[in-house]
């Protein structure tokens, strides 16, 4: 008989479920967990040292480099064990429509546009276009982001200055117009959405064919985003990948869900993913992330909710989430919400725990 190390080795046996969700735990650096993979263990989510005898399950060992939050996967379907990869959302009933909070407070937008619930969490309108080229900082440390900026973007006609993060990747998202964003020297033309990948350090120009509204954004963040006097010639060879579009056939199912990741470490990315996602009418759980997420709303109406406020949102708005804040967004349309979100430190934006 085949020794299963976890789920993905042993498709004739499926282990047991134990949590539909994963586990959080902060382990010391040196730290050593053996991690059950049956799913039978009393001791969740580590291993009692007798319940996986029989099964063919073994369990996962891990050592801790230095201290860290993890999150250890409960469902036991991962297939990279000892955490969660998010294949829980994808089992019967693993992405819960839930009902509406009650007693919550509506929070309206403030002159800056900004509607802040009671946690960092907040929804932000970006301003119109503007006659001339200009740039609204939409999410910053001021804002409460520890790990990401974000700023907005329009040109109506021309050429922006030249900008450059010496601190972050800057990633892009354009949500209309067409024409040509320069990359040290190098020339990427594009017509209508999509995700753009400029590397830490390199400068970028956008030169406009028809007005351009580009979200802008740098992980890490810190606004570190200047200008520079001119372009330069640096363009990094290595990663030569620098638009990416939308692409049906890459999308990647989580429950009546999907998402397709447009950049991340593929294209460069450290740390950092930028994806689109289609949510149905419907409210999702409670959850939260360890990655801090950006979403931008691309089309639809919605609400978003933690325990005690809720906000609306529609499209053009970017929702800022917060690391380990519970929220819920909630799909108030037929059509269903099309959104982008951009989330660091973090890849994978399927993973989410209660
Ligand atoms: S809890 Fe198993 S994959 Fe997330």
């Amino acid at each position: 008989m085949t020794e299963c190390k976890a789920a993905d080795t042993c498709s004739a046996r499926k282990a047991h479920i134990a949590s539909r969700k994963p586990y959080y735990r902060e382990l010391r650096a040196g730290q050593k967990i053996k991690w059950c993979a049956c799913g039978l263990s009393k001791r969740q989510p580590f291993c009692d040292s007798v319940s996986h005898e029989g099964t063919g399950f073994e369990p996962i060992e891990y050592v801790a480099k230095e201290a860290e939050e993890v999150l250890l996967c409960g469902c036991k379907q991962t297939k990279t064990g000892p955490f969660c990869d998010g294949e829980h959302s994808n089992l019967p009933g693993g992405y819960k429509d839930e009902e509406e909070p009650q007693n919550t407070t509506l929070v309206e937008a403030d002159a800056d546009g900004f509607a802040r619930l009671n946690t960092p969490c907040y929804v932000v309108s970006p301003p119109a276009m503007s006659d001339a080229y200009a740039l609204a900082r939409l999410v910053a440390p001021e804002t409460g982001a520890q790990f990401q900026s974000q700023f907005y973007l329009t040109l109506p006609a021309g050429s922006s200055p030249v900008l450059a993060s010496d601190v972050g990747d800057v990633v892009l998202w354009v949500r209309h117009g067409a024409g040509v964003v320069e990359i040290e020297g190098r020339s990427f033309p594009f017509d209508g959405s999509c995700g753009v990948y400029i590397r830490r350090g390199e400068g970028f120009r956008l030169t406009a064919s028809s007005p351009l509204a580009v979200y802008v954004s740098e992980c890490p963040g810190g606004n570190n985003l200047s200008e520079r006097a001119e372009m330069g010639a640096n363009f990094d060879e290595a990663w030569p990948e620098r638009i990416a579009k939308i692409d049906e056939d890459a999308r990647q199912a989580m429950g009546p869900r999907y998402f397709q990741v447009l950049l991340d470490d593929r294209h460069g990315l450290r740390n950092t993913a930028q994806f689109i996602g289609h949510i149905p009418r419907s409210k999702a759980e409670m959850h939260r992330h360890l990655y801090e997420e950006a979403l931008i709303i691309i089309s639809g109406t919605g609400v978003i909710w933690n325990d005690d406020f809720r906000a609306p949102v529609k499209a053009g708005d970017v929702i800022f989430f917060p690391r380990k804040i519970r929220h819920s967004l909630q799909c108030t349309c037929d059509e269903g919400l099309d959104v982008l979100g951009l989330i660091h430190p973090g890849t994978n934006p399927g993973i989410n725990y209660e």
